[in-house]
């Protein structure tokens, strides 16, 4: 039996324009996804009772989410099974073991679905813990690369590799396309992060930015308009100028907004944490729900988001700068 674990991440700049290949800039937190493999003869049995929704397990055998065990209506179970099921294609595939059965147990600090890279931290997770338990260790690039597969199995394509390669090697990395390197000598960020409780449906939220770009020039413009933020933030990025770091992530979250991916209770607690002198805040991943991310070094921040209606926790959040790593 071997656990394995890997960081979640929040998005500095340029969720959503990454997908069509603008730069972006996730950032890997210390809040890790575990995953506990053990062969058995065959299938796969998947355990997932620990991920902040209300406390459930699922146990399912099989190659498919529709098992009957899976509670049909939580569809965030079914989409950590689903992960679950094409890391384990891609470890059988890693391994020349197509027949590997398993055993799986996921444990995660990241809420589900909430722009922290909960699937892939899963997903670099399972692939590691899988192949160390048949007796094969994967280089973090080749975990990257076979998240990065999974997550595009699981969101019909639509997905790019910065949340699986920033989970895979940890730090501040830039993802362009397939260029995906980490960002030496960032220090740590004063993240704060503020969560909803809720989540947003990634496939979804990222297909309506697809249909609004294809509709209108000024949403592809919008669009690149945040590449643009993003290479004037790396400019400043391990400097000391945080104040214009800020300034470019409330650009940022404005743009995502225009974009149709915020929420009311993004817009409350992004509001919430800038009135209390954050020097900026934005959404962080797909949007719809879940997590913003402000830039404070004072907890003024920090405490008004815990008085917000709406928000459900908040917490600091330190950059992890190891990736995926055997537990
Ligand atoms: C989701 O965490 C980030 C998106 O940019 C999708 C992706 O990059 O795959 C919305």
């Amino acid at each position: 039996m071997v656990t394995s674990s890997a960081p979640g991440k929040v998005y500095l700049f340029g969720e959503h324009a990454v997908v069509y290949g603008e730069p972006a800039v996730p950032c890997a937190i210390e809040r890790r996804a575990r995953v506990t493999a053990e062969e058995i003869d065959e299938g796969l049995v998947v355990h997932a009772d620990d991920l902040q929704l209300d406390g459930f397990t699922v146990e399912y055998v099989g190659d498919d989410t529709d098992h009957p065990d899976v509670d049909a209506e939580n569809s965030l179970v079914e989409a950590a099974t689903g992960y679950v099921n094409e890391a384990v294609a891609q470890v059988r595939d890693a391994a020349d073991a197509p027949d590997a059965g398993f055993e799986i147990w996921i444990e995660s600090d990241i809420p589900l679905g909430a722009g922290l890279g909960s699937s892939a931290g899963v997903a670099c997770a399972a692939i590691d813990a899988g192949c160390r338990e048949l007796g094969v260790e994967l280089p973090r690039a080749e975990i990257a690369d076979r998240a990065y597969q999974v997550e595009a199995a699981v969101q019909d394509g639509e997905a790019s590799r910065a949340d699986t390669f920033c989970s895979a090697m940890g730090g501040a990395v830039r993802v362009e396309g397939d260029d995906c390197r980490r960002l030496e000598g960032v220090g740590n960020l004063p993240f704060v992060i503020g969560y909803d409780g809720g989540a947003g449906d990634t496939g979804e939220l990222v297909a309506g930015v697809r249909e609004l770009r294809e509709e209108y020039d000024f949403a592809a413009d919008t669009v690149e308009a945040i590449g643009d933020i993003v290479r004037e933030g790396e400019s400043v990025l391990g400097t000391e100028d945080t104040e214009t770091l800020g300034e470019l992530m409330d650009f940022n979250h404005g743009l995502l907004g225009a974009l149709g991916v915020s929420s009311r209770s993004l817009d409350t607690m992004v509001w919430a944490a800038r009135d209390a002198g954050a020097m900026g805040a934005k959404l962080t991943g797909a949007g719809g729900g879940g997590c913003v991310v402000a830039l404070d070094e004072t907890d003024a921040a920090l405490t008004a988001l815990k008085y917000t209606p709406g928000c459900d926790e908040a917490f600091r959040a330190a950059l992890d700068t190891e990736g995926v790593r055997a537990e």
